[in-house]
Order: structure tokens, then C-alpha cells, then sequence
């Protein structure tokens, strides 16, 4: 179980005032159960990257604390909560020169074992013996990167796994059985999974979906409800000043 209680990430709005602040994270309190699915979603800029980092300990958090199955983890380090079973999924995935897909998902698991490596690959739509030895550098597509960090995600076999925008670049067919992975995975070995997205297939695959608005928790509960929500928090809120005049800025 993780509990996140009153937790804030505040920067400060400009270089030149750093005693003006913004609150990224604002006061979020939630209860996410062992072996639940969620779905994060919300618009862009309304801090679900953000809080995915304050629970992997990438940024610390400015006021309130984490507690992971009974445990005050707020300060602790990224290596010490990937130790208890925390991972994370990155939006935009590191890319290495020179080392290979086969030596990054060793050096993530362990596992040397080739037919272990392919069988992960297998996993994640990732036709095995063209890639593993590839290269994971800048010539590798968006699509095969994140199925890349997906692979090392699950393959580390955490109790809480994180997914930040994992669909990003996949192709269309691998999104059905990428959605159907994670959530086997919930399942079946009781991984608190929670995966960012504005994808449809992974909110209707989700036991609660959060909705996030500038940095607040605005809503958690079933997809039904949740709809009218997005599609109000889908209007731009500047939409008075681009009415009759064909603003470009407003997509409606
Ligand atoms: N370390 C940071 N310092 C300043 N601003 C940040 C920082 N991290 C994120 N932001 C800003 O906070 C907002 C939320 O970002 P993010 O969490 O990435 O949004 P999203 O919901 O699209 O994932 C954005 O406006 C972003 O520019
Ligand atoms: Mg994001």
C-alpha cells in the first residue's frame, strides 16, 4: 500500500524571484491499494509526470510524506525504494552509445540467460533476435525504446510499478496486449500498478482512475464517471478570447 499524505512539489515561478513560488504538486492525498490498477490522466502540464517522480524519489518532495507499506520513504533515495520494490517507467527513456539491449535488461535483472532475455522481449512485443543486440542509442525508434523500458520495468518484478505513458510511439496493435501485460501482471503477482495515460484502452483496463488538475487530485473513481470530467477539463480555459475570432489556439 502506498499512502501519499498532504504532498506538495513547489518550485519557484522565474530565476529572477525565487522567493515567488508554484505549487507543481498541490496537497495531493491518495491511498493506492496492493495489487490495484490505476490509470492516471489528466492534461498536459497538470503534473502526472511530476508525481510519478515524487514516488520514485527523482524529485523530493517539497512538504508531506510517502508512506510505502507502512514505511516513511519521503527521504529515502531512488536506489533504496527501487530496493523495496518500486520501478519506474520513464516518458522519455535514457538512450546509451554502445551498449546493447541484451547488457541494459543484465545489468536491470541480472538475468544472463539469452533464453530468459528473449522470453521478457517476447513479453513486451519485441520480436527477439533482431534486437538484442541492438544498440540502445539514438537510432532506435520512440516505440521500440519504451517497449525496451517496459521489458526492464517488469523484468525487475517490482511489488509497485509505475508507467509513465508507456503507449507513447507504440504501434497500434501492441497497445491491446501491452494493456492485457500490465494488467496480468496486477493480477496475478499483486503489483500495485499504476500507469500514466490518456490512452481509452488502458483507462477502461484500470480498477480506479485518477484524474489530476494543476497539481490537484480532482477525481478518483470509475471510467463511467470520470468522462464528463475530461471532456469539461479537455476545453480550454481561455476559450472566451478565442470565440468568433478563428483562433488557431482553440481547438474548438
Ligand atoms: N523541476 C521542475 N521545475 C519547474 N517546473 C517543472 C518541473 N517539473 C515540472 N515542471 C512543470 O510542471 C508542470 C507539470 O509537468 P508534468 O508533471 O511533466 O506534466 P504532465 O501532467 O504533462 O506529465 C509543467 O508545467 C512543467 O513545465
Ligand atoms: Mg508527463
Amino acid at each position: 500500500m502506498l499512502e501519499l499524505k498532504n504532498v506538495f512539489f513547489t518550485v519557484p515561478k522565474s530565476e529572477e524571484n525565487r522567493e515567488d513560488l508554484l505549487n507543481i504538486i498541490d496537497g495531493v492525498n491518495f491511498t493506492f491499494e496492493a495489487g490495484k490498477f490505476y490509470a492516471i490522466t489528466g492534461p498536459n502540464g497538470s503534473g502526472k509526470t511530476t508525481l510519478a517522480k515524487l514516488i520514485m524519489g527523482i524529485y523530493p518532495v517539497s512538504q508531506g510524506t510517502i508512506v510505502y507499506n507502512g514505511q516513511d520513504i519521503a527521504g529515502w533515495t531512488i536506489t533504496e525504494r527501487a530496493k523495496a520494490g518500486i520501478a519506474y517507467s520513464f516518458q522519455h527513456p535514457a538512450r546509451f552509445k554502445g551498449i546493447t539491449f541484451r547488457e541494459l535488461l543484465t545489468v536491470a535483472t541480472g538475468i544472463e540467460d539469452e533464453n530468459t532475455l528473449l522470453g521478457i522481449m517476447r513479453r513486451v512485443g519485441i520480436c527477439p533476435l533482431s534486437f538484442l543486440d541492438k544498440e540502445v542509442d539514438a537510432k532506435l525508434s520512440g516505440g521500440e525504446i519504451k517497449k525496451m523500458e517496459l521489458a526492464t520495468t517488469i523484468a525487475a518484478k517490482p511489488s509497485l510499478a509505475i508507467y509513465d505513458e508507456p503507449d507513447t510511439g507504440i504501434d497500434l496493435w501492441t497497445i491491446g496486449p501491452m494493456v492485457s501485460l500490465l494488467k496480468k501482471e496486477a493480477a496475478e503477482k499483486q503489483t500495485t500498478t499504476i500507469v500514466v495515460s490518456h490512452n481509452k484502452a488502458f483507462l477502461e483496463a484500470a480498477d480506479i482512475v485518477i484524474i489530476i488538475n494543476s497539481g490537484k487530485i480532482v477525481y478518483s473513481g470509475n471510467l463511467e464517471d470520470a468522462l464528463p470530467l475530461l471532456e469539461d477539463l479537455s476545453v480550454c480555459t481561455y476559450r472566451d478570447s478565442c470565440e468568433g475570432d478563428g483562433n488557431a489556439e482553440c481547438f474548438r
